[in-house]
Parts: C-alpha cells; structure tokens; sequence
C-alpha cells in the first residue's frame, strides 16, 4: 500500500499510471473513503429524487423508502472509484453512481415481495411492501428501474450523448435477461434443486455479478475509453470476480451472521432450500471460494499502480465485511 508516499513520490514510481488530463487519483484509507462516497451519493440521490405532491407522492415516497434507507453503497462507490481512477467528470460520475444505486434499490424490493424471497425486514427496517403494501412496492421498483436509466441519459449529464447511450446499454445488459433478472431466475427456479458449482457460479455472476461489473467498469465509460482498452478491461475483470466472492460472501454472512446485525432476516437461504455456495462447500468451503475469487480481482488490477490501491483494499473488505 502507498498510503504515506506523497503524490510525487507515486507519480516517479509509476509515471505512466497518472489519467491523461486529470490530477492523479489518490487511494485513500477505504473507510474513510467510502464514508466520504456514501455521503455524496446519498445527497445526489436525494436530489434527484425530490418529493412531489398530489397522487403520485406516495411513489416518490416509497422509491425514496427504498433507495435511501441505508444499504452500504458499495456499487455507487466502485463507479466512483473507476471514474476518479481514470478522471472521468466527478458530476457525471456522481449521476452514474445514483443511477446503479437506483437499479440496485428496485432489485432488492421486488427481491423481498412475497412471491420471491419473502423478506420482511431490509436494510433494518421493514421491507418497502411491508410498509407500503405490495402494488406500491412493486410500482416503486418500476420506477425505480426506469430512473436509473433516465438519470444518466439525460443531457444534464453533461457528457456526449454517445458515451451516455454506451453507459445506458451496459446498465441494461448487466441488469436484464442477460444479467441480473436472467440470474434471479435461476435463483428463483433452482430452489430445492441441486445445482452444481459451475450451475452457482453462473447463478452469481448474472444475479449480482452483472451489476457489480457493470459498476466497476462504469468510471471507464465515462472517461470515454474504448470497450478494448486494457485499463477498461482490468476493471470489467476485477468487478466480475468482485460480484461473485461478494455474492458468496453474502451466502456465507446469511448462516453465520445474526439478523440484528445484517438488517435482513438471517438463515433464509437455508429455509427456501437455496441452491449456493454453502449449501455446496460447507461455510469454511465458501468462505475460501470467496476469498479465492476476492484475490483474482485483485490481480485483475495490475495494469494499474497505487493509486488503484482503494480498489485493491475493497476487494479484501468484500469477503471480510460484517454486514
Ligand atoms: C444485497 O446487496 C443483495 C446482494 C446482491 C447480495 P448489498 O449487501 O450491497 O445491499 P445494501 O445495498 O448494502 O443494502
Ligand atoms: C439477491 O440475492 C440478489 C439480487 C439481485 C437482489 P439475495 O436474495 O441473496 O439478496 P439478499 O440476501 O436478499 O440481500
Ligand atoms: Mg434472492
Ligand atoms: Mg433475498
Ligand atoms: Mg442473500
């Protein structure tokens, strides 16, 4: 880690790594800089979800329940990383970052309503159809999804219209058929089934890898680099094996964590018959895999120096976090 060398100190080490045309990036402590993401996101998401009156406000009301009530921001921190990393616009960075956040909050309510998981409790407060009732919910899912896309489409982004089409299109392959929907079928259709690992790892890599990936590689898009570029690629890599060690980790903390400290109901997986990784390898089998996958991510980075070191930091944290 090059957290005490001076800026000038790292550029003479690594003086390609600098982002043309912008001052280079700094990695810094991860806590201290995911506090400092999560306050920024929290307020653009804020902002552009302003409360209205008349017959809609109890929408504006549930989608504002669902994506600002907690959640750890991880996804809006990894665009925010890539785009600083490669000097991306911080304002456009910030809209994207609000975006995922928005896509990511929709996937987690329609995830708990009763004929999917059936969670009452998320993010330590009752899930949004237990307090809004399920029409609402699901409503507010809808239009949480199409925010997202209108949030980094629209000209107040403030970046070509083409590189706002090319954001759009790699949020709506991560999060559809071929993403993110396409791997909660899976979930959904292999409880009490025994999928094999391979049969998991592809579960994981559409239903949160997608997304995930789709995060880490957003900072990149937005500083315009082409689909082949090698900085673009490391991060595609190192957020695909990012979203399955996290999603193994998140199978892990539901049988060994307690339900006060996830702020989800805890041994879920166990009770709807889940097809993952435990279920698979045991806890210290997946605990491994996931550390496994959290330390190839990491190796995806070496295209980069010390400033991607935030990045590196994050993928420990991944299979280490408590919650
Ligand atoms: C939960 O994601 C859903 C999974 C993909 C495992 P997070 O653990 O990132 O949820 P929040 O946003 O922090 O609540
Ligand atoms: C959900 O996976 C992944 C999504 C796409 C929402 P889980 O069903 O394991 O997520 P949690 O445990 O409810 O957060
Ligand atoms: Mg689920
Ligand atoms: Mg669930
Ligand atoms: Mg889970």
């Amino acid at each position: 880690m090059a957290h005490g060398t001076s800026p000038s100190e790292r550029q003479a080490a690594a003086p390609h790594h600098a982002p043309a045309g912008a001052e280079a990036w700094r990695p810094r402590p991860l806590k201290e800089a995911l506090v400092a993401s999560c306050g920024a996101i929290e307020e653009t998401i804020s902002t552009l979800l302003t409360p209205v009156q008349g017959e809609e406000a109890v929408l504006i009301e549930a989608m504002r329940y669902a994506a600002l009530g907690g959640g750890k921001r991880l996804r809006g921190f990894l665009v925010l990383e890539g785009a600083g990393l490669l000097g991306a616009p911080r304002q456009s960075a910030l809209r994207a970052a609000a975006s995922v956040e928005f896509l990511h909050a929709y996937s987690l309510v329609h995830d708990d309503l009763p004929a999917m998981d059936d969670d009452d409790l998320r993010r330590g407060q009752p899930s949004t159809h237990k307090k809004f009732g399920e029409a609402m919910a699901i409503l507010a899912g809808d239009a949480l999804q199409t925010e997202a896309f209108s949030v980094i489409l629209d000209p107040a982004m403030d970046l070509p219209a083409d590189v706002r089409a090319a954001l759009a299109l790699a949020l709506a392959q991560a999060s559809g058929a071929a993403g993110m929907v396409g791997g909660q079928v899976i979930d959904i259709e292999g409880e009490g089934k025994a999928l094999s690992l391979p049969q998991v790892t592809r579960l994981h890599a559409l239903k949160t890898g997608a997304l995930i990936r789709y995060a880490a590689e957003a900072g990149a898009i937005l500083a315009g680099l082409p689909e082949n570029d090698p900085k673009r690629a490391a991060l595609r890599a190192y957020g695909a094996d990012m979203g399955t060690a996290f999603q193994i980790a998140d199978d892990v903390l539901d049988s060994t964590a307690s339900t006060e400290v996830l702020g989800k109901t805890a041994g879920k997986d166990e009770n709807a018959d889940k097809s993952n990784y435990v279920a698979l390898l045991g806890i210290e089998g997946a605990a491994s895999a996931a550390r496994d996958y959290s330390d190839r991510a990491k190796k995806a980075l070496a295209v980069f120096g010390p400033e991607a070191d935030t990045l590196r930091t994050l993928a420990d944290y991944f299979v280490e976090r408590r919650n």
